[in-house]
């Protein structure tokens, strides 16, 4: 039997309908459309595209990604907490408490809440105590705990951060044999929190934890992105509008939910730093974001959102 259609004929289809539809049209296999696509292609010495061939990359699993559609409400982005036992953030029970009174719709930890100090990959700087795997755990699940019974009504996400890998880069490499096995993923330990390396909204708005460095961080990766894109890890908070023909989109560093001078980073050698203890507040309207908000540690107890500074509520509540 011959082809059911000329070359040309199968050229005009496959450009404008994709496989799929150039086999319903036909009434072919798609395996044959592939493989007479393939034979055109080698005489003519052409690659024949498909409407969508080059335009968008298959994505990838929602272990790596996940979408999720926001009409109307907020969200709440938190990074960098760094979480330790014996003190509790201002800029936690900001957090706390604002996940409280917005009824947000999402809440996203960008990364870094657990800090890993006795499995970095840097040697000690001295004989200061650091806390176990196990009390850093125990912490965090706690935190967790505070902010989860805070949003009742939210899904929670945790976007993976450098500092939260180290877990599960120590075991992987010096117990492989160990894999698949229950607990060695973090992520089995704070069920309550779907972890992802980033998270899309609207597919206008990716929050992950860290992409480009350096000052301008906020701005490159709005331009280089193409989409509003809300990251942590460098602890510094900004929005940073990016317009083109496309219309505005953002680079939003959100800041550290930890204080700026904690012993976390006395490695630092108390050196300057250009961190803000706060977070940052996304509200969704017809589908699309409003102006992002910062919420930002004034004082020890004391935050500023919306114009007004707030007094944290009952922070002996949330006291280790
Ligand atoms: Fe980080």
């Amino acid at each position: 039997m011959g082809p059911k259609c000329t070359e040309e004929e199968f050229i005009n289809l496959w450009t404008k309908l994709g496989p799929e539809g150039t086999a319903a049209n036909l009434g072919m296999q798609v395996r044959n459309v592939y493989a007479r696509r393939r034979r055109i292609e080698r005489r003519l010495g052409i690659n024949l595209m498909a409407p969508r061939d080059g335009v968008m990359p298959v994505e990838p699993t929602d272990r790596v990604r996940r979408k999720i559609e926001l009409k109307e409400g907020v969200v709440i982005v938190g990074s960098d907490a760094h979480y330790w036992p014996d003190e509790v953030s201002t800029a936690h029970l900001a957090f706390v408490e604002l996940c409280k009174k917005l009824n947000p719709a999402h809440v996203i930890l960008n990364g870094d809440m657990f800090d890993g100090a006795r499995i970095s990959r840097h040697p000690p700087l001295g004989w200061e105590h650091m806390p176990t795997v196990a009390e850093e755990f125990e912490v965090v699940q706690t935190r967790l705990m505070e902010i989860r019974n805070a949003s009742p009504d939210a899904r929670h996400w945790w976007t993976l951060g450098n500092h939260d890998a180290r877990f599960e880069a120590r075991l992987a490499s010096a117990a492989p044999e160990f894999e698949g096995i229950a607990g060695t993923h973090l992520r089995d330990h704070f069920p309550d929190f779907t972890t992802a390396m980033s998270i899309w909204i609207n597919d206008e708005v990716v929050v992950k934890h860290n992409w480009k460095g350096g000052d301008h961080a906020a701005f490159n990766n709005a331009k280089s992105s193409g989409k509003t894109i809300v990251t942590g890890h460098t602890h510094r908070q900004l929005v940073r509008p990016f317009n083109d023909y496309n219309g505005v989109r953002y680079g939003i560093e959100c800041g550290t939910l930890c204080e700026p001078y904690a012993r976390q980073f006395d490695y630092s050698n108390d050196n300057p730093r250009d961190h803000t203890s706060g977070f940052c507040v996304l509200t969704f309207k017809d589908s699309r974001l409003l102006y992002p908000e910062l919420v930002r540690v004034v004082k020890s107890g004391v935050y500023e959102f919306r114009g007004d500074w707030h007094d944290v509520e009952n922070p002996s509540t949330t006291q280790n």
